[in-house]
């Protein structure tokens, strides 16, 4: 695997690829991270990762500085997987001068879930995704349903902008417990691990109530979220939100959108201790 941080040599090192897969993570990778390199491998030639803590995508008060960062644990994990080029930019590479133009995504889909609760997230999300992509020039690049809305603001500004990169997307990899794998999981005390797959359990609550008052004909989505919320604040979690929404605009679902048997999804962010969690499950 070449390990390349310029972005001249990147493209050197690609130039005349056609069917590149990419993968874009922020490292220290965990078999969900892997199983985008296997999908991408499925998808094209060659496999292309990259690692690159993205400044732009963090609040003043967030974890930037201490983002866990294990780029030799990486490297190894992705030389098993058969990557053939790992692009780690350091942020003079990528942003050698202040990043003033940047990507706004539709204020409906970009302020709505993670976006109310991280003012900036998505600019900073899809002002650096455009830029990896124009260094790459991926035919296709990979990304997990656990960011859900990611995943949507990425398609639909790959689709506005008429990039030449499709976007596929990865099932949520979890652990047997149902824990989603996240890079964040490592913050968490060992009490906390033990407690944290009730955040799963409470969505597929939501999902198996959704379809109860469905076949009972009196389905109302705030007394289900709330009972969601309850639950975990009784349980000493600080939910951001849990938010039952239509899978193809993540807008709220009107009676309307029910009538017509809407695909939905439930999505959830909330505190434990300190370290904030996510995850999404599809109804
Ligand atoms: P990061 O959190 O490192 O995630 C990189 C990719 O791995 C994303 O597409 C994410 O959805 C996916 N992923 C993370 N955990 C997963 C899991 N348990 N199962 C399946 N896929 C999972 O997301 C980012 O980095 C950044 O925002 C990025 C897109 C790289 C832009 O900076």
């Amino acid at each position: 695997m070449k390990i390349i941080s310029s972005i001249e040599e990147l493209r050197d090192q690609l130039r005349g690829q056609l069917r590149t897969a990419f993968v874009p993570t922020m490292g220290n990778l965990h078999e969900g991270h892997l199983s985008l390199m296997r999908l991408a491998r499925r998808h094209g030639d060659p496999v292309v990762a990259s690692i690159f803590v993205n400044r732009l995508q963090f609040g003043p008060n967030e974890d930037f500085d201490k983002y866990p960062r294990s780029f030799q644990a990486d490297v190894e994990k992705l030389e098993k997987e058969g990557v053939y080029v790992l692009f780690a930019p350091t942020e003079k590479d990528l942003y050698p001068e202040p990043q003033e133009y940047r990507v706004q995504p539709p204020d409906q889909l970009g302020n709505t879930l993670e976006g109310e609760f991280r003012p900036g997230f998505f600019t900073g999300v899809t002002t650096v995704v455009l830029k990896l992509f124009s260094c790459v020039q991926p035919k296709v690049a990979v990304f997990g349903k656990k960011d859900y809305q990611q995943l949507m603001i990425i398609r639909n500004m790959s689709k506005q902008f008429a990039l030449p990169t499709e976007i596929i997307a990865a099932e949520t990899w979890r652990a047997d417990d149902g824990l989603a794998l996240s890079s964040r999981n490592g913050y968490l005390s060992e009490a906390e691990r033990k407690e944290a797959p009730v955040l799963y359990q409470t969505l597929n609550e939501v999902a198996a109530d959704v379809r109860n008052a469905r076949e009972n004909g009196n389905l109302n989505l705030l007394a289900i979220e709330q009972k969601a919320m309850n639950k975990l604040a009784q349980r000493h979690w600080n939910p951001d939100y849990v938010s039952i929404r239509k899978r193809d605009d993540l807008q709220p679902p009107s009676a309307a959108d029910l009538e017509k048997n809407a695909e939905l999804v439930v999505l959830t962010a909330a505190k434990l201790g300190n370290t904030r969690l996510i995850d999404n499950l599809e109804i």
